[in-house]
């Protein structure tokens, strides 16, 4: 009993006076490290006769709590008193050069998403979203494609495998479901604006499966042609930061709108190098329409009272046009230079040079 708190004496006194946090480290090991002073009674106690193996027992294990204690609160101190040490004799040299950090761009994609809703934004749209993952009603059905049409077959559309209620999900092959899903849940006037991904099985330097389209629709009781060409004239002005470049309306086919068109833009074409505004060549920029009224009426409105008009853009397809990207399949391949060469202060807001005209 009296060499136990002989030890136990000398130990405290030892923790007491360490002079760093290394120093403790050494003292902890004596004393319960494996070869420590304390473990070294506690291997001890197996030669004992039972009575007395309890009872020391029960106090090397006291002892060995008591350490141990001991040492954690004098960690705990030594630790703020090394940290206040620290303070007090450290400067921070405020005047040192920042050390260089490499900073993210903006993906091109990003950038003209905004650019596109920075344009239609102040012309009443608002932005609308909907899910990747659809079902055959939005992304068909209810855009009156006719049950046999080539769109709904394999080739084009990845199908997930069915439900076990028979329920076929896909992978919406354009934004356009997003009308579907606002005119469902929305009393026109309707004007919004669906950014989003597309999904395609295709690919070569024009096509990629995931691509990102921006969808339009304006639904009131009054709209006509001549606002959709207006609207879409105005965003072509603004995004190609040209003024009134030539632009034309191409007769088209869409199963959801009636009439359709493609509206193309004028460019030219010299030793290669494309410049947008200006020229004898044409470049189609969108697809767009007035609302079928079989998808007003798919939606629980009345076409004999509603219209209006939509559109859908490929993003990547007028970021390439008015950024010169040559190839499409570039944008997904996530190659550091790419991004560096194409990206975007995070800090741009999206430019409007152009402007709106007032
Ligand atoms: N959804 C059509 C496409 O993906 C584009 C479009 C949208 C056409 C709206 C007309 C109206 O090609």
């Amino acid at each position: 009993m009296e060499q136990l708190t002989e030890l136990r004496d000398t130990i405290v006194a030892e923790v007491t006076s360490a002079s760093g946090l290394a120093a403790l480290d050494e003292i902890r090991v004596s004393a319960l490290g494996k070869k420590g002073r304390i473990t070294a009674l506690m291997k001890g106690l197996g030669s004992m006769d039972p009575e007395a193996r309890k009872e020391a027992g029960q106090s090397l294990n006291a002892l060995k709590e008591e350490i141990a204690q001991k040492i954690e609160s004098r960690k705990i101190s030594l630790e703020s008193l090394e940290i206040e040490s620290r303070i007090n004799s450290e400067r921070v040299d405020v005047s040192l050069p920042v050390r260089p950090e490499s900073e993210g761009t903006l993906h091109p994609i990003s950038q003209t998403i905004e650019e596109i809703v920075a344009i239609f934004g102040p012309m009443g749209f608002e932005v609308a979203e909907g899910p990747d993952i659809e079902d055959d009603f939005h992304n068909f059905t209810a855009l009156n494609f006719p049950p046999d049409h080539p769109a709904r077959e394999m080739h084009d559309t990845f199908f997930i495998p069915p439900q076990e209620d028979g329920a076929r999900h896909l992978l919406r092959t354009h934004t356009s479901p997003v009308q579907i899903r606002v005119m469902q849940e929305h009393k026109p006037p309707i004007r919004i604006l669906a950014p989003g991904r597309a999904y395609r099985c295709d690919y070569d330097i024009t096509h990629t499966p995931m691509f990102h389209q921006v969808e339009g629709l304006v639904i009131d009781k009054s709209t006509h042609m001549g606002h959709l060409k207006g609207c879409l004239i105005e965003f072509a002005n603004a995004y190609f930061e040209v003024d009134d470049p030539p632009v034309r309306f191409r007769p088209s086919y869409f199963p959801f709108t009636e009439p359709s068109a493609e509206m193309d833009i004028g460019c030219s074409r010299n030793n290669g190098e494309l410049k947008i505004g200006a020229g004898a060549d044409w470049l189609e920029i969108l697809g767009c329409g007035m609302v079928h009224p079989s998808v007003i009426k798919a939606c629980g409105l009345d076409p004999d009272v509603y219209q209006g008009f939509a559109f859908g853009m490929g993003v990547e397809r007028v970021a390439m046009l008015k950024y010169g990207i040559p190839d499409l399949r570039t944008f997904f391949e996530s190659d550091l230079r790419w991004l560096k060469h194409y990206g975007f202060s995070a800090l741009d807001v999206p430019s409007l040079v152009g402007g709106l005209s007032p």
